[in-house]
């Protein structure tokens, strides 16, 4: 068993290439990023844009299905650079259906986001809930990623699989993020700011547990479903800040004013994931930010080191 991961390098796509690797599945990852969170010499890895459509064709031969999470994630990226973004969120999507289709691969399972609830009727919602256009780019790039893979099911009989993930922490996270840009200040003596009162929620996602959940989508119970998989508790952004002091100490948490149009977040069920996946978290949201402070200071502590052994590498 082969699986190909677009976006492996990436902070989900690397959890999900650990966790294939701890059941012995062979993985191949295509990045546009050397894989920069492991040492191991032994992974298989093609370096090339999905934009580059011969380059994903040749990386999806062999393999038996595809994880697809390569994309510009960050809503700010969107914004700022709409049409880069469609390219690689949109035609990147296209790009893999259609290498996957020619490889003879089995499966595409499709890295989507609980965003495409965001302009939902109703606060609780799960994979039945009707969905409205979309106001941000992101999502509605995202949800064009759905709907190619639905057709691509229908049309050409390939197996799909999406997943709507809700918003991931933990170690590997990308630096601009709430959790992240908290946990640096704090570490850094910069009092945290919260945006109004802070009882905007989320369900935050602890990485390892949304890897484990791509894993177990690649049962066939899958074949031509969405699951959504999202956290257990709902955090505010309050606690969030509370957590981090009580984990790191006597911190300074501020409050600005709120910000116009902020998401208060909706009630995502992943119910269908349990009952279908036998998925569910596993790590409670202090747990985890117990893990993801200990992975940033020990990545912060090799960095200062490495950077103090300048002058010895330099010099001869
Ligand atoms: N992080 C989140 O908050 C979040 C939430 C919901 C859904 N998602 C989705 O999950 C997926 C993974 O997100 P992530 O947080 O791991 O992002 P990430 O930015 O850490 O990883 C994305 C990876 O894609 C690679 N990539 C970007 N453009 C590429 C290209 N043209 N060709 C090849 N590789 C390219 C990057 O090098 C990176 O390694 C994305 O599809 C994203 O939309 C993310």
């Amino acid at each position: 068993m082969k699986v190909l991961i677009t976006g492996g390098s990436g902070f989900i796509g690397s959890h999900i290439v650990d966790k294939l690797r701890e059941r012995g599945v062979r993985v191949r990852i295509f990045d546009a990023m050397m894989p920069a969170f492991r040492q191991e010499e032994n992974i298989e890895y093609y370096q090339g844009s999905i934009l580059d459509f011969n380059a994903l064709l040749f990386a999806s031969c062999g393999v038996d299905a595809v994880m697809h999470l390569a994309a510009v994630a960050d809503v700010k990226d969107v914004y700022d650079e709409p049409h880069y973004a469609e390219a690689i969120n949109v035609r990147g999507v296209i790009n893999v259906l259609e290498s996957a289709r020619r490889a003879g691969v089995k499966r595409v399972i499709y890295g989507s986001t609980t965003w495409v609830y965001s302009e939902a009727d109703c606060d609780n919602v799960d994979e039945t809930t009707p969905l409205h256009a979309p106001t941000h780019l992101y999502t509605a790039t995202k949800l064009t990623g759905e709907y190619y893979c639905q057709s691509y099911s229908k049309l050409y009989g390939l197996e799909t699989t999406i997943l709507r993930y809700g918003i991931p922490y933990g170690p590997r996270a990308r630096d601009g993020a709430v959790i992240p840009t908290f946990v640096r200040k704090a570490l850094s003596g910069e009092s945290i700011t919260i945006a109004g009162d802070g009882s905007q929620f989320r369900k935050f996602i602890y990485v390892e547990d949304l890897a484990e959940g791509n894993v177990l989508a690649l049962q066939s119970i899958a074949k031509n479903k969405i699951y959504n998989l999202d956290g257990k508790e709902r955090i505010t952004i309050k606690q969030v800040a509370e957590t981090i002091r009580d984990l790191l100490g006597n911190i300074k948490i501020e409050c600005a004013a709120a910000r116009p149009g902020d998401f208060s977040g909706k009630n995502v069920s992943s119910e269908l994931a349990k009952k279908e996946l036998g998925w569910e978290p596993r790590i409670t949201f202090k747990e985890g930010m117990r893990r993801y402070i200990d992975w940033y200071k020990e990545r912060e502590q090799k960095r200062k080191l490495d950077w103090e052994k300048i002058d010895d590498v330099i010099k001869h």
